[in-house]
């Protein structure tokens, strides 16, 4: 068994625009995070992964970067990063930064000069084709975004690829001279200081050179086939590890990359490959969202998420490791999506955050998930930033859909619900700014803030801290042990114990808003007798023993036991 304590790790997603602001301009900024670094460490977490702070003209918030080695002066400068980096360290914590390697934003240096002419020594850092005869473009792939992952440039008469927006134009990773660069820049972070990397949309870099026609007739994304998990992929990730990741002992890399395989992702994390330690189990957090319209919901069962979650935390048991997470800066929050942000908020969010510090696996908090934050009541599509929205919308009634039809899914599934700032206290601002915030607060500040929080025992974000310090102090069982489902088949309940040759520990989370009846199988419950209560989410049931494990889970109850005997060896 691998038992590396960077596995131990617990990492906090920031999004910077929008945590905390410290000039007034409404925008978040380093000096903002620098102020609130005492609160992050509070938590329990020894990590923080900082979404892109480079210089962006942030048509994608700063997924579209213009220049990887500065930093937007939105946020700072150089100095107030250096000082971040140097006062996250000296409290324990590390640092990570995220590389946007698929693609640059049409305003860096490198896209300024490729662009106008074909002899330009840069030209071959992206992907230009020339047009089929009747004025086509190369192929018939969709972009991220709808319509046409092709741009035509009239000066040089050739298109360009973007998977994402016309603005964020795709790396060339065959030319060597870019992945010389690339591994140039990330040396450059690494010997600057910083402990890691987040690896945006990293497994889509490698395109099949033949750029074919696909057959699929999604309205976004269609030529996946033939650049998800592609050919080149898994050389250009050990070369960069090699050239780069390696060049400084103890760097972590987490990948995002959707649509993978478990043999895939065994191949991007199986240390002996040398490629990434982790990807992101994109699978769960998908869910509730169809495969071929990110817009549309659909209807999912407690017993999917188990396949998903038991697929993954089985076949890749100590082959690869992956980081689990409930929220980011792309979904909605997490307490709307997968709990109930009404009547049991504070239970859901809790047994959300069960499921997500109790499973092998690297556990990621987004942001204002420590609190409960829910979704922004959008009623406009003029109050969105969201780029996908907005291109969304605008395709879908360009196409001749009922316009209140989409927007009303537009308004449900937006990123920007995740994106409206951090609530830290009652005060009209929530205490983001003092001045005008870019997107706007959600008036539910008065009642969820940080500040409400701080000091109450019953408040989710202490139970975070429990969960954490929980998870730290059973390492053995709850990072490095096995996983084994129970009750397979259950349709509210999800229960599972995690285990080493010595102990184990037993999961038990109501998915409903009912209450939830269950009887555990005849092999663990002999196992029993010991155990205890080491954390849940409501007080015991009144006259009952706490720590005899119940037939019985109130709507979104969340209850962990330790102690359990091992299972008998057969
Ligand atoms: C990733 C990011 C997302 C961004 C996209 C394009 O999915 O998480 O925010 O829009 O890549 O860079």
């Amino acid at each position: 068994m691998n038992r590396e304590s960077w596995k131990e790790k617990v990492v906090y997603q920031i999004f910077p625009r929008s945590f905390q602001d410290s000039n007034g301009d409404g925008n978040g900024d380093l000096q903002g995070i620098i102020s609130r670094l005492d609160y992050i460490q509070s938590i329990g977490v020894d990590t923080i992964w900082l979404s892109p702070v480079y210089e962006s003209p942030r048509v994608d918030q700063g997924y579209d970067v213009a220049n990887q080695r500065e930093i937007d002066p939105m946020m700072g400068t150089m100095a107030d990063w250096e000082q971040l980096l140097q006062q996250t360290q000296s409290r324990g914590m590390d640092l990570w930064m995220d590389l946007v390697l698929n693609h640059t934003s049409d305003q860096h240096r490198w896209f300024q000069q490729a662009r106008d002419s074909k002899d330009s020594p840069y030209r071959d850092y992206y992907i230009w084709r020339k047009g089929e005869k009747d004025g086509e473009p190369p192929n018939n792939w969709t972009s991220y975004l709808g319509g046409s992952a092709w741009t035509y440039e009239e000066s040089t008469d050739e298109y360009y690829l973007h998977l994402y927006n016309k603005k964020q134009p795709d790396l060339n990773w065959d030319n060597p001279k870019v992945r010389e660069e690339i591994q140039d820049m990330v040396r450059y972070w690494i010997d600057k200081g910083v402990n890691g990397f987040r690896l945006d949309a990293i497994n889509v870099i490698s395109k099949d050179s033949n750029l074919p026609d696909t057959k699929e007739s999604k309205m976004e994304g269609s030529g996946y086939k033939h650049f998800k998990n592609g050919p080149n992929v898994h050389e250009y990730l050990r070369e960069l590890n090699e050239k780069a990741f390696s060049t400084k002992e103890g760097i972590i890399t987490v990948g995002e990359a959707s649509m993978v395989s478990m043999e895939d992702v065994a191949k991007y994390t199986d240390p002996d490959r040398r490629e990434l330690d982790m990807i992101f189990m994109m699978e769960s957090p998908s869910i509730g969202t169809d495969p071929d319209d990110s817009f549309k919901s659909r209807d999912w069962k407690l017993t999917e998420l188990k396949e998903i979650v038991t697929r993954w935390e089985k076949e890749l048991l100590n082959i690869g490791w992956f980081g689990l997470f409930a929220s980011n800066h792309d979904h909605p929050r997490m307490v709307s999506s997968f709990g109930n942000d009404g009547k049991y908020r504070v239970e859901s969010a809790k047994m959300l955050a069960t499921l997500v510090h109790t499973l092998w696996g690297t556990p990621f908090i987004y942001q204002g998930e420590e609190i409960g934050m829910t979704n922004y009541p959008f009623e406009s599509i003029e109050q969105l930033d969201d780029q996908m929205a907005l291109h969304y919308y605008k395709a879908r009634t360009e196409r001749g859909e009922d316009p209140q039809g989409v927007e009303r899914r537009v308004l449900a599934g937006t990123r920007d619900h995740a994106r409206t700032p951090m609530q830290w206290d009652e005060s009209p601002q929530a205490g983001f700014t003092t001045g005008e915030p870019w997107m706007p607060v959600n008036d539910n500040h008065r009642e969820i803030n940080v500040a409400a929080q701080q000091d109450d025992p019953a408040s989710i974000l202490n139970y975070y801290r429990q969960l954490i310090k929980l998870r730290r102090e059973h390492a053995d069982v709850i990072v490095h042990g096995e996983y084994a489902i129970l009750l397979e088949d259950h349709e509210q309940v999800f229960a599972y114990v995690r285990r080493n040759d010595e102990r184990q520990g037993l999961v038990l989370l109501n998915f409903s808003d009912q209450d939830a009846e269950f009887e555990l199988p005849e092999d663990i419950g002999v196992c029993l007798d010991s155990a205890y209560r080491a954390l849940g989410n409501y007080e015991p049931e009144y006259g009952k023993d706490a720590d005899q494990v119940p037939h019985r889970l109130r709507p979104y109850e969340a209850i962990v036991f330790g102690g359990l005997q091992p299972a008998p060896q057969k």
